[in-house]
């Protein structure tokens, strides 16, 4: 499979990575068994997927736990990404060592703030993960959802910086006005994360009513959405407009819908890998073919354009959770 690098880390991913949200089981993504797990890292690997993403907030370091069990004696052929929740300097190095010790390895390939939070100086959390580096407990330095004035902040520090973690799919295309081109400028990897935003991208919901409430409250929901808190008013229709214009252009390419918009996603100049979260082996057998399929220049210019005025609607904000934390 072809790779790609992580930014100036010479890292080399797979464009397809396995996201691990759900992984140890939790209440927001419900029971995951170990033995899914387990099955799907082994498969990935053996398919060429090298990339696990997870973090130390998925499931309070079940994640972790449960993809260190499922890579057991091939850590080695894995990248692993992880990230720190609170990008507190006084303490990260405390959160890296747990981490590590829940993974069962002595090193992180890429270690991510998993939000930026400005009430902490950037200069003081960027010198120690440098140190991080420096000490071997860690590989490579990124963000996630770092927006451009975050972003810039941060490679003003000085420190290398090899992906930013952003949420990137057909209805949710905040970041290729301004992120993504300054992303390309400045040699900075984009792991895209939500391709099928959450399921919605396999097409299986005819309404917005439908949809679980943990998987509606972004800020393509209407506010009032039981876990949304983004304070706006959300483009249901829209976005069911665009969902069923995406199924016409699926059925033409007779694939499934989830495979046409990881693909997309995937071709976008810029995007290193992109992020799915694969529950068990039906799910990654039929995200592997996505590996096999290139959606043609016709194809992604279809897509582009019939995504387009849901693009235009929602804005260029890409916190699609809140709406407040990116800038
Ligand atoms: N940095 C951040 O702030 C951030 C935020 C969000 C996510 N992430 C990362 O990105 C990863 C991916 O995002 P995500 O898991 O939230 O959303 P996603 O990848 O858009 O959707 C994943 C869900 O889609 C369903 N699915 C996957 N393949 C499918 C298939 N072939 N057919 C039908 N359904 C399928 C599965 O749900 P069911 O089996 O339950 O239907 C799966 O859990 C996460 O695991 C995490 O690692 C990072």
């Amino acid at each position: 499979m072809e790779m790609r690098t992580c930014g100036k880390s010479g890292i080399e991913i797979s464009p397809m990575g396995i996201g691990c949200w759900s992984y140890g089981g939790g209440d927001y993504w419900g029971p995951q068994a170990q033995s899914d797990v387990t099955a799907v890292a082994n498969a990935a690997l053996d398919a060429g997927i090298n990339f696990f993403d997870t973090a130390e907030g998925y499931n309070n370091g079940r994640s972790e736990e449960a993809l260190a069990v499922a890579l057991k004696d091939r850590r080695h052929e894995a990248i692993i990404g992880t990230k720190v929740s609170r990008p507190d300097p006084t303490t990260i190095r405390e959160h890296c060592e747990a981490s590590l010790q829940r993974l069962q390895t002595d090193y992180v390939d890429i270690y991510m703030i998993h939000w930026p939070d400005d009430e902490i100086a950037i200069e003081e959390s960027m010198a120690e993960l440098t140190r991080l580096q420096e000490d071997g407990l860690i590989r490579a330095i990124g963000v996630s959802n770092f927006g451009v004035e975050q972003l810039t902040a941060a490679l003003n520090t000085g420190a290398s910086i090899a992906v930013n973690q952003l949420c990137y799919n057909l209805l949710s295309r905040a970041i290729e006005p301004e992120l993504l081109p300054l992303c390309r400028e400045q040699n900075v990897g984009i792991l895209g994360y939500m391709p099928l935003l959450q399921g919605i991208l396999t097409g299986q919901y005819k309404s917005a009513d439908e949809i679980p409430p943990v998987h509606s409250r972004f800020r393509h929901f209407r506010d009032d959405r039981e876990q949304a808190s983004h304070g706006e008013e959300g483009a249901e229709e829209e976005m069911f407009e665009t969902l069923e214009a995406i199924r016409e252009i699926s059925e033409a390419e007779q694939i499934p819908m989830s495979r046409l918009a990881i693909a997309w996603a995937m071709a976008r100049p810029g995007i290193t890998c992109m992020l799915v979260g694969t529950r068990n082996i039906n799910e990654l057998t039929q995200n592997l073919h996505v590996i096999e399929y290139t959606p043609s220049a016709d194809v992604i210019e279809s897509l582009d354009t019939i995504t387009a005025p849901l693009l235009e609607q929602m804005g260029a904000n890409p916190d699609y959770f809140t709406g407040a934390r990116i800038h």
